[in-house]
């Protein structure tokens, strides 16, 4: 088997940007996960969003976290927007962008220059389940539409489309009759903050291979 014969490499240290729009569940998760020692060589050196009210930013504030509000409007053009961010991001040397729970699609040259570098959590087993239009309590409402009798979460790569890029990790929940698109989704979030930090923990132990566009998992 291929994967036995890659060797582990150390990485630099990862400094992470966390981008959110939300109250930044997910982004907590994985905070204290590096604060337990859980995750080691890595830091969340930034919290990003577009949503000045983002109880992400709140979070980020009381830890001490640096954070920047920025988003497409306070900008004339799109390669401004994203130029500034860029910039932003450099000045702390950010080299990993973890999306949790961000609104806002990510600019093909952001992703370009970090490539496979930027990872984002989707509240279910995608690929189905995903793309336009699903996120939040939408993703919830299909899985119980369709009747599906397992939903769960999934860490992938962010590639150019919408929850389409290489999945790193998932985890299933089992659905009950009884289950709504709301106590799935509870359900479901518990389980994101048991894989995103996991899913962190493996890219900053260095153990995260993309090899055409399939991930292995180096032990
Ligand atoms: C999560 O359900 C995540 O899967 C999705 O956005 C939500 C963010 O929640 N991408 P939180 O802000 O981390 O609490």
């Amino acid at each position: 088997m291929k994967e036995i014969f890659i060797k582990r490499q150390l990485t630099d240290k990862l400094n992470i940007a966390v981008f959110a729009s939300g109250k930044g569940s997910n982004f907590k998760s994985i905070l204290e996960s590096i604060k337990l020692g859980k995750i080691h060589n890595a830091d969340i050196v930034i919290v990003i969003s577009n949503n000045a009210d983002a109880g992400a930013l709140e979070i980020a504030r009381e830890n001490n976290i640096l954070t920047l509000h920025i988003n497409r409007r306070q900008f004339a053009s799109d390669d401004d927007f994203n130029a500034a961010l860029i910039s932003d991001m450099q000045k702390v040397r950010v080299n990993f962008i973890v999306l949790a729970g961000y609104m806002k699609k990510i600019n093909p040259n952001i992703i370009k220059a970090f490539k496979n570098r930027i990872v984002n959590i989707h509240p279910a087993l995608l690929p189905k389940f995903g793309g336009k239009g699903m996120y939040g309590i939408h993703v919830h409402e299909a899985v119980i539409a369709s009747k599906e009798k397992f939903s769960g979460a999934s860490v992938h790569i962010v590639d150019e489309e919408y929850d389409r890029g290489p999945l790193v990790l998932q985890k299933i929940v089992q659905i009950e009759p009884n289950d709504t698109p709301e106590t799935l989704a509870a359900k479901v979030l518990k389980i994101e903050h048991e894989i995103y930090p996991e899913a962190i923990r493996l890219f900053a132990e260095g153990r995260v291979k993309v090899d055409r566009q399939k991930i292995i998992i180096v032990s």
